[in-house]
């Protein structure tokens, strides 16, 4: 099994409602493991950055100016199949197509409030854990629980 690590960001609508907390714990009992974690302030420069694959749709203005727009929750999950295990727990990027259960399901119902980000895929994923987080922020520890989490 292949250890993977992915970035999260609880976007601000999620932080503003009062959510992160339930979101994050909603990742975190799926057994993948915290490594990183920071309340911060995206700035356009990294918004341009993190979103540059949408910079010609017609979104992407207010895609920008709403993840700058108050702080968001960045983290870095690690463990098996971590980008697409938390890809699944987000559910579908529209929350109308998201399945009860999932974050966006449950939380949401505006494609353009859609409360959380994850890496799509482990190119994306390391690309975007290295512009969030520097390597001396990422911390690597054991679990006493790893063994009832990964066989
Ligand atoms: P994210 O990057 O935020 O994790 O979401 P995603 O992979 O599920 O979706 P993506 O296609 O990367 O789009 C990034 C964000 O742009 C907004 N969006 N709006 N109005 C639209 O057609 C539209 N399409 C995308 C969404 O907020 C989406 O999360
Ligand atoms: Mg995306």
């Amino acid at each position: 099994m292949t250890t993977e690590r992915t970035l999260v960001l609880v976007k601000p609508d999620g932080v503003q409602r009062g959510l992160a907390g339930e979101i994050i714990t909603r990742l975190e009992r799926t057994g993948l493991q915290i490594i990183g974690l920071k309340l911060m302030q995206v700035s356009e420069e990294l918004a341009s950055q993190h979103y540059g694959e949408h910079r010609d749709k017609p979104f992407y203005p207010g895609l920008v100016s709403f993840i700058t727009s108050s702080p968001v929750i960045a983290l870095v999950l690690e463990g098996p199949s971590a980008v697409s295990t938390t890809r699944k727990t987000m559910g579908a990027t529209n929350p109308a197509d998201s399945s009860p259960g999932t974050i966006r399901g449950d939380f949401g119902v505006d494609m353009g409030r859609n409360l959380i980000h994850g890496s799509a895929n482990l190119e994306d994923a390391a690309r975007e854990v290295s512009l969030f987080f520097d390597d001396s922020e990422l911390t690597d520890y054991s679990r006493s629980t790893q063994q009832w989490i990964v066989e």
